[in-house]
């Protein structure tokens, strides 16, 4: 008989809860274990508080609420100096009782549990979510599929309103550092414009293809930006630096605004105002709604082969989705590796720059 601790970590994305289930279901039916959450990651450790877990659609006339759920039902929490008090939370796994622990968490979540986890000698196995999809040496984490889905579709509605008014929608997505949403979302969606952290971009490449479209008939446009799309240097020098309250050189994190607005304010001001753009910021809904089928599938397979590497008493791994099926690599190596970005020399980039699409670095 085990007793495993299942927490989830950092921003929260849909997918979790299928992981949860698929790893209770899976303990209990195969092995007769027990699967505890642990609410709100480390805080909850700290705490030394539990969930009980059963098989939710027992309780629920058969339906499983864990299935379609967005969200974590353990909560989550994406900030704390955790590490300040380890002592008590190292403490915590064996006052808590657990014979092992699966993390689901973005990358640096992970660090900071794997850390723990060394220094505790815990029974590990961590498993990658994040939209941002930046987690190394998966192709995949959960989350990121329902996100792209949910961009494309806000692509989908903008289309048509801006093409009804001649106008340049600028949709904001989220990426601080990785654009892996944007590139995936923006490319499914049709977009006319990817902005990126990875492939600086000028204001003049921007509003030039602006016009080459407007000379092939083309009236209006969607411009996909990721929150970290980075400007390069010779904008600033042409004077498009203005709006951005850092320093030369610290503006790629911080514009006054965000990355989108800033960016309709530069198109306006090039084009003498001759360009009508306007602004949607997508943020958090692309983190909520129900999971597409993919990530269900996913973050099921990642729940169920958690628990078949705790039987195998294999730790110290994350596990990975590659070439269509759940695989694990150390820990430590995927950390290493990460963030993840996407290559400017990737087939993406590539497709994308095939179709005419301005990506930047001109
Ligand atoms: O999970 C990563 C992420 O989605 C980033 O792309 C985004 O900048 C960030 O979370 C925002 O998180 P929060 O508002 O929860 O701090």
């Amino acid at each position: 008989m085990k007793h495993i601790g299942i927490l989830t970590s950092g921003g929260d994305c849909p997918g979790l809860n299928c992981v949860i289930r698929a790893a209770v279901n899976h303990a209990k039916l195969t092995h007769n274990w027990e699967v505890v959450g642990i609410p709100y990651a480390t805080q909850g450790l700290l705490e030394r508080q539990t969930i009980p877990l059963n098989i939710h659609g027992w309780d629920l006339r058969g339906i499983d609420p864990l299935i379609n759920m967005g969200g974590t039902i353990l909560g989550s929490i994406n900030k704390g100096d955790t590490l300040a008090s380890a002592p008590e939370i190292l403490a915590s796994y064996e006052a808590l009782g657990l014979d092992a622990l699966i993390a689901v968490g973005g990358d640096g979540s992970l660090k900071i549990i794997h850390e723990l986890a060394t220094l505790g000698n815990w029974n590990l196995v961590a498993i990658p979510k994040t939209i941002d999809n930046d987690v190394a040496l998966t192709e995949r984490a959960i989350g990121f599929d329902t996100a792209v889905n949910t961009v494309v579709d806000a692509i989908n509605r903008l289309t048509f309103t801006a093409a009804s008014h001649d106008r340049v929608m600028i949709v904001e997505v989220m990426g601080r550092t990785a654009g892996h949403l944007a590139l995936h979302s923006g490319i499914a969606g049709g977009a006319d414009v990817i902005l990126i952290p990875e492939i600086p971009y000028t204001i003049k490449g921007l509003c030039e293809h602006l016009s080459q479209l407007r000379a092939w008939g083309r009236k209006f446009a969607i411009v996909l930006v990721a929150e970290g799309a980075t400007p390069c240097l010779e904008d600033l020098d042409d004077g498009f630096s203005c709006d951005l309250e850092n320093a030369p050189g610290e503006h790629i994190t911080s514009p006054k605004c965000g990355r989108g607005q800033y960016i309709a304010d530069q198109i306006s001001k090039l084009t003498n105002h001759f360009v009508d753009t306007r602004v949607s910021v997508l943020g958090h809904i692309q983190r909520g709604g129900i999971p597409s089928a993919l990530d269900r599938l996913i973050a099921t397979a990642y729940g169920k082969t958690a628990v078949d590497l705790i039987a195998q008493e294999k730790y110290d791994k994350m596990l990975a989705w590659q070439c269509g099926k759940v695989v694990n690599v150390p820990i430590a190596d995927a950390l290493d590796k990460s963030p993840y970005l996407v290559d400017p020399q990737s087939d993406l980039v590539k497709i994308a720059r095939a179709l005419g699409i301005y990506i930047g670095e001109n």
